[in-house]
């Protein structure tokens, strides 16, 4: 429990954007003033603004008419983390920790909780920040909706609402060549966003990491279907989908990241495996950060709202070190320190998987 009453506040927004952020900031800034008359600042490109001192005050005004943006309007970065931070060292750079300068930063302006709006990566720093005694409240966001202990995070709506126009618009094309198009889409470890856009536009197959396809079964599905005169196929494929007993598609790495391994590349992977085998035409299509961008929908306006209030809430109640989740149809929250390392995964008795076999989606099995 805080002692004192918290009287200003900074927040920031870390690691990949996603559509809603504007939503939380608005909502934790908005509730601040309004509820609590609380000074409020904004933190420039998450935890690099805060190593490199770029922090600003954030005024009603500076959140008005931001609700429906895109993006964040204190910009982010997911490749800053203070403790292991490349600095100067003789003619190389070395990485080091430095988080005491960030809290420094901080204490010089009197802000006394640090308010944190990322996925996993922005929440391990935040839980470190926590155990070096900074008070810290963590909103998760990520369009993958893998973050442990909340059944969804803003963001994700959209983007399966972006993957699910996709898939719509390639159905026309696809049936006018008779071709299998591939789509990929974002989700490293976890193919939340593969199962509901490809359940949502109704693919024929939905390959996801928790679930390793088999390329021979995937043919043999399509070239089915092919016989039964369904002359084109619709697959759509998280960007960390693997061959059972295969690897990723790496597409690079990204140095001094918390999460270094970018991948991309498997829907044209796929296509090229899959058109050899089958003779069938074969294109794969890449969404890529298509998903990230454009306008929150209404639902992920609402989460982003509702997140941001409660966070606000409880750190106002003398909470810190926890984490703002969404579970069993209430807003709730966690500790910092128990979601650290950990992701949540598609289960293969998710109803959504089962509700697709049962309608005859195949899952490369
Ligand atoms: O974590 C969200 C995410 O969108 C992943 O699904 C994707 O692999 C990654 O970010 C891409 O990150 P970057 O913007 O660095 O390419």
């Amino acid at each position: 429990m805080a002692k004192q009453k918290i009287k200003k506040i900074a927040v920031l927004t870390g690691g990949g954007d996603c559509p809603g952020l504007n939503a939380v900031i608005r909502a934790v800034t908005k509730t601040a003033i309004n509820r609590h008359q609380l000074e409020v600042w904004g933190i420039e490109d998450g935890y690099r603004g805060l190593i490199e001192d770029r922090i600003r005050p954030l005024s009603y005004n500076d959140v008005s008419n931001i609700l429906t943006l895109g993006g964040t309007i204190l910009g982010s970065c997911n490749s800053s983390n203070p403790f292991s931070f490349p600095v100067p060292s003789g003619k190389r750079m070395r990485n080091k920790d430095v988080s005491d300068a960030c809290i420094e930063n901080l204490k010089k302006r009197g802000i006394e909780a640090l308010l944190c709006i990322g996925g996993d990566g922005t929440m391990g720093s935040a839980a470190a920040f926590a155990k070096k005694g900074l008070p810290v409240m963590g909103v998760p966001k990520t369009i993958d909706n893998d973050v442990w202990g909340t059944d969804i995070t803003f963001g994700f709506n959209t983007a399966v609402t972006t993957a699910t126009e996709a898939i719509d618009k390639l159905h026309t094309t696809a049936s006018s060549h008779h071709r299998v198009m591939i789509l990929e889409v974002m989700g490293r470890y976890a193919g939340w966003i593969a199962l509901h856009a490809g359940a949502a536009g109704g693919s024929d197959v939905i390959l996801i990491p928790e679930i390793p396809y088999r390329l021979d079964k995937i043919a043999d599905f399509v070239l089915a279907r092919s016989k039964k005169g369904k002359r084109f196929s619709i697959i759509t494929v998280a960007e960390g989908a693997k061959p059972k007993g295969g690897q990723q598609v790496i597409y690079k790495k990204i140095k001094n990241s918390p999460d270094p391994i970018r991948l991309g590349g498997i829907a044209n992977v796929l296509a090229e495996q899959l058109g050899q085998i089958t003779g069938l035409s074969c294109r794969g299509v890449n969404l890529g950060h298509i998903q990230r961008g454009g306008s929150p929908t209404p639902f992920d306006r609402v989460l982003g709202t509702e997140f941001g209030y409660y966070a606000m809430e409880l750190l106002m109640k003398g909470q810190t070190n926890r984490l703002v989740v969404w579970k069993d149809g209430h807003l709730n929250s966690v500790p910092l320190s128990r979601i650290a390392g950990k992701i949540k995964t598609v289960k293969t008795n998710n109803p959504l998987v089962l509700a697709a076999k049962a309608v005859g989606t195949s899952f490369g099995t």
